[in-house]
């Protein structure tokens, strides 16, 4: 397949083809050059509370388990049986062993395979050797991160200065309890979805209620690449019309995207992370979630109005993306200009991509 695409006409400002939006075969090298190397965002400490608790999640296209061992330990394994394939865990639960539900294979906590049915009649077979492959497994505050490659660096390069931000900005990550999760389905690219997410341009034309509480013009409204993630910073808008009650110790919003797609945001108030994946199901279909967190002086009343207000926000930006997937998958346009004083965050964005697929 040619994948070529020269840099120099991405600093222009034209956008990736059209065809990058679409093709399976780009999908299949992103998978490999993207989402099998890079710290994706699983879930949450809570689901690993106690011993033998596991929840199932992807790093990109590989099935991943995280579990809390007999030494109270957060570990993960690729959620793969190592005898035909099948995925061992399903869902979230305790359990003392993980079984897989096809030839009923047995794993501890560990990876370890401590039964295979009737390998005993199989001569010079070495359980020892079919152990869950690993993968790794970090956390930041009440955040766990996996990452497939085993070579990766640890998780706190990739977070760079993203946990001082936070804190810079008044909130304590390990003061913030789960709350809930949103899922979301996309009819688009995960690039796509990912680079809505990177810029403000279309706030006030596409976000009434957002751009009635955030101040979205482009003087007040602040973007900052950094190497690792790109964000954006948002101030309340003067005599603006809110949506929920955004007094608090967060002054300002803030909205990072952690290459290549960790979406963490703050928005204006008491303390509070949303965080979560776009994930890639198809070139033309993602999927994603955001788990939101609250400091405990967050009352209900006040969290509702924080999600419908984010609900609202994610509606409208799902019909923008999947209108844009439409006009990609055309063929009508094969590449879009960007305005570089208002997007740069999307052309290092697909600079980044170009640079890690070529
Ligand atoms: S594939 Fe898991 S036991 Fe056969
Ligand atoms: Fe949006």
């Amino acid at each position: 397949m040619d994948l070529h695409v020269d840099l120099e006409s991405l600093a222009e400002g034209l956008t990736l083809p059209a065809s990058w939006y679409t093709d399976p075969a780009v999908l299949r090298l992103e998978h490999e050059r993207i989402f099998r190397r890079t710290w994706q965002y699983a879930g949450h400490t809570g689901q690993v509370a106690e011993r033998g608790d596991y929840f199932t999640c992807r790093a990109g296209d590989v099935p991943v388990v995280v579990v809390r061992d007999r030494e109270q330990s957060v570990r993960a394994f690729a959620n793969v049986c190592r005898h035909r394939a099948h995925e061992v865990a399903r869902g979230a639960g305790r359990r003392e062993t993980l079984q897989c539900p096809y030839h009923a294979w047995t794993y501890g906590l560990d990876g370890s395979l401590r039964k295979a049915p009737r390998s005993d009649r199989e001569p010079g077979f070495d359980r020892s050797a079919f152990s869950l492959a690993p993968v790794r497994v970090e956390t930041w505050g009440p955040f766990v991160f996996v990452n497939a490659d085993p070579e990766a660096g640890p998780l706190a390069d990739a977070l760079a200065e993203l946990p001082a931000l936070l804190a810079g900005g008044g909130v304590d990550v390990a003061a913030l309890r789960f709350h809930s999760r949103a899922p979301t389905e996309l009819d688009a690219n995960w690039k796509v979805a990912c680079e809505n997410y990177l810029e403000c341009y279309h706030c006030a034309v596409a976000h009434p209620a957002f751009s009635a509480q955030i101040d979205v013009s482009p003087d007040a409204y602040r973007l900052e690449e950094s190497e690792t993630f790109w964000s954006q910073y948002a101030a309340l808008r003067d005599g603006g019309k809110p949506s929920y009650d955004a007094r608090g110790e967060v002054e300002r919003g803030q909205f990072h995207l952690l290459w290549p797609n960790v979406k963490l945001n703050v928005v204006p108030g008491r303390p509070n992370v949303s965080i979560g994946p776009v994930l890639p199901v198809s070139p033309e279909r993602s999927s994603g979630f955001l788990d939101y967190f609250f400091a405990d002086d967050a009352d209900d009343a006040w969290i509702e109005d924080v999600l419908a207000f984010d609900d609202q926000v994610g509606r409208e930006d799902k019909g923008l993306v999947e209108s844009v997937q439409r006009g990609l998958a055309s063929g009508a346009v094969e590449r879009g200009r960007l305005l570089l004083n208002s997007e740069h965050l999307i052309h290092g964005f697909q600079r980044r991509v170009a640079e890690t697929l070529l």
